[in-house]
């Protein structure tokens, strides 16, 4: 499935852009500058193929990828709850987004990543909140692993573990990953690759 690159389909910027829900599609949701570009990126060995940047507020549309060998398609999404970009686009965003992870029938998993450094805050709870509500399925990603010190990552950690365990459904297992060392690429293959044959 990974073994040959991804190509960009095209950005979205309303529900009505996305192409036919005609195959299986995974999709990265987080906050601005999480990581979730870098994550696309380092797990479909295609550099350069989602862009990313410092600057939270990079990517501003669902962009659409599809493997060359597979029916998959992998969505990343615009970072929620970025304060500093004008208020009408992050209500467009957070409109898009709440639409897109709610209402697609196609949608096998979202992946809500969490930042290693610092664990969930309020808008990833929220995220997780309306995923439980619509009975979407979703597994938390932790990132950035390569950042933090062992306490700091560990208490990011805590963090994550408790916010889940407070979920009213079960959820697959935290995965921890760094874009930047290639941590936890192999094990998220691995689940994408099960997620098609189910
Ligand atoms: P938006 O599109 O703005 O929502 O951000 P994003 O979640 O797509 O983040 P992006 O992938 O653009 O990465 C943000 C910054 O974090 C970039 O400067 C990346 O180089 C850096 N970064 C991403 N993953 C890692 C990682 O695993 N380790 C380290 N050290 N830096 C990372
Ligand atoms: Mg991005």
């Amino acid at each position: 499935l990974f073994a040959r690159p991804f190509v960009f389909i095209k950005g979205c910027v309303r529900i009505a852009d996305l192409p036919p829900a005609d195959r299986m599609e995974i999709a990265f949701a987080g906050r601005s500058n999480v990581g979730k570009s870098s994550l696309i990126n380092a797990l479909t060995g295609t550099t350069g193929l989602a862009r990313t940047s410092n600057t939270p507020g990079r990517t501003q549309e669902l962009n659409i990828f599809e493997s060359q060998s597979d029916a998959l398609r992998i969505v990343d999404m615009p970072g929620y709850g970025y304060a500093r970009a004008p208020e009408d686009k992050v209500k467009q965003w957070t409109r898009l987004i709440h639409q897109y992870l709610t209402g697609r029938p196609n949608l096998r998993r979202v992946y809500v990543l969490i930042d290693g450094r610092h664990g969930p805050n309020a808008n990833d709870a929220t995220v997780m909140n309306e995923l439980d509500k619509a009975a979407v399925s979703y597994q938390i990603v932790v990132t950035k692993a390569d950042k933090p010190n062992k306490s700091e990552l560990e208490a990011a950690l805590a963090k994550t573990r408790a916010a889940v365990a407070k979920r009213p459904a079960a959820h697959p297992e935290i995965i921890l990953t760094s874009s930047e060392e290639k941590v936890g690429l192999e094990q998220l293959r691995a689940e994408i690759r099960q997620l098609m044959e189910h």
